[in-house]
């Protein structure tokens, strides 16, 4: 069923370590899907501590009616100073294919379209409902740097 949906993009910070583990622990089929392990806790407290030292990397909690329905990981002016780039899109497994990936998508373009010329999206591993989801939301496939990396971009102008 889709959703009609206006998300809150809450900055994440190193307290809300607890809240992004659980997002991975409910996305178990997309863990198993690029081959790793789920990551502990301490894992995430590391990635948030490291992205706190990165000013142009921007994580954020999608927050639907107060509650974390996903995470969002880009950064701006990346791989050049008028572009950002989408490093992981993650929505809660039982809450996907509702339209809260594709609202968090438009939500982000539009608030980078007034600094942002281009937005790119990197997809990791062999996720093909990934790289369906990214043409679906019109991003055009750029290339495939290795076996398991393919760049997608949208146009923000
Ligand atoms: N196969 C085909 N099309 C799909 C799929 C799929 N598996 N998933 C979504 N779509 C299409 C939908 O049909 C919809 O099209 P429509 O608007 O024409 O009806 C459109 O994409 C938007 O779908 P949403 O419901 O908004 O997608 P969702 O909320 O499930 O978010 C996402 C998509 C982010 C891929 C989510 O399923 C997810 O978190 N998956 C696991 C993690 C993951 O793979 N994230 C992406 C990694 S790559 C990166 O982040 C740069």
């Amino acid at each position: 069923m889709k959703v009609s949906t206006r998300l809150v993009f809450l900055p994440v910070t190193t307290d809300s370590a607890v809240i992004v583990h659980n997002l991975y622990l409910n996305c178990p089929t997309y863990i198993a899907l690029i081959g790793g392990d789920m990551p502990t806790l301490n894992d995430i407290q590391r990635e948030l501590e490291t992205l706190r030292h990165d000013t142009r990397r921007q994580a954020v909690l999608l927050m639907q009616e107060g509650r974390a329905v996903g995470f969002l990981d880009y950064k701006v002016a990346y791989p050049d100073l008028h572009s950002a780039t989408i490093s992981l899109l993650l929505i809660e497994e039982r809450l996907q294919g509702q339209g809260l990936g594709k609202a968090a998508v438009e939500q982000l373009e539009a608030q980078l379209r007034s600094r942002m010329n281009r937005l790119y999206a990197v997809v990791y591993g062999n996720n093909e409902q990934a790289k369906c989801f990214w043409e679906r939301v019109g991003f055009e496939h750029l290339r495939d740097s290795g076996p398991t990396l393919s760049w997608y971009m949208k146009s923000l102008q």
